[in-house]
């Protein structure tokens, strides 16, 4: 399974790549708006610097809606360096230029699902990934996580090569619900990756055993020579 992050913070990008678990980034245009980065050579060299900071798959969104300009700002995208994954929304000129990029060998994320059947379209148009926006999904009383495995399912009956990536994670639970349905990738805020760490008999068990070692070393007799 996949862990990326979903910012465009630099330093939560380079501390979760840190820890050595981190195989990608996602970010969207909210997400960029967010750091400030606007105009296209601040937004270029941002990317850049995404992926100077990361191994590969840093996902960056076009912003047009009509196919050529999709397709025109996706292989500019592409072109900043290797490791980009253009973002495109599931839109009817959407499929299109995943289609026309994908032929192209550009690798292109499929942004804005919310049913099995845009999952479906997009791996027919030869999206890599497929991202369902599970939070998103749950914040209008609909079950994120079946849709996540209801996708997996359609695509294993197929063979279908398309990863679902798993997005709009709000909480670690949905990050192991995720997990457990078999979403390839789950993408999430650093604080959800960094929430993973956490159990409280952990930290209570390190503090006693760290005492025990203390005492006994204060305690041991004097090793003669
Ligand atoms: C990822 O690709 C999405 O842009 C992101 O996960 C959306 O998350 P949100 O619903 O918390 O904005």
């Amino acid at each position: 399974m996949k862990f990326f992050i979903d910012t465009a913070n630099l330093q939560d990008i380079r501390e979760t790549q840190d820890l050595g678990i981190l195989d990608g980034v996602t970010t969207n245009p909210s997400l960029m708006a967010k750091e400030g980065i606007t105009g296209d050579e601040n937004v270029r060299a941002h990317y850049k610097a995404i992926c100077d900071s990361v191994d590969d798959n840093v996902s960056a969104e076009v912003i047009s809606t009509d196919f050529n300009e999709m397709v025109l700002e996706g292989e500019s995208l592409a072109k900043i360096d290797d490791k980009i994954v253009v973002k495109i929304p599931m839109i009817k000129d959407g499929v299109k230029a995943i289609k026309h990029l994908s032929n192209q060998g550009i690798r292109v994320n499929c942004t804005l699902i919310f049913t099995a059947g845009q999952a479906l379209l997009a791996a027919k148009a030869g999206a890599s990934y497929v991202s369902p926006f599970i939070g998103r999904l749950d914040d209008i009383s609909t079950d994120g996580v079946a849709l996540i495995q209801q996708i997996v399912h359609i695509y294993n009956n197929y063979e279908f090569t398309t990863e679902v990536l798993a997005a709009s994670i709000r909480h670690t639970m949905h990050l192991i619900q995720c997990a457990e349905v078999g979403a390839d990738v789950v993408t999430c805020p650093a604080k959800v990756i960094m929430g993973l760490l956490n159990h409280p008999l952990t930290d209570k068990g390190l503090a006693q055993f760290l005492a025990d070692h203390n005492k006994a070393r204060e305690t041991a007799a004097p090793v003669l020579s």
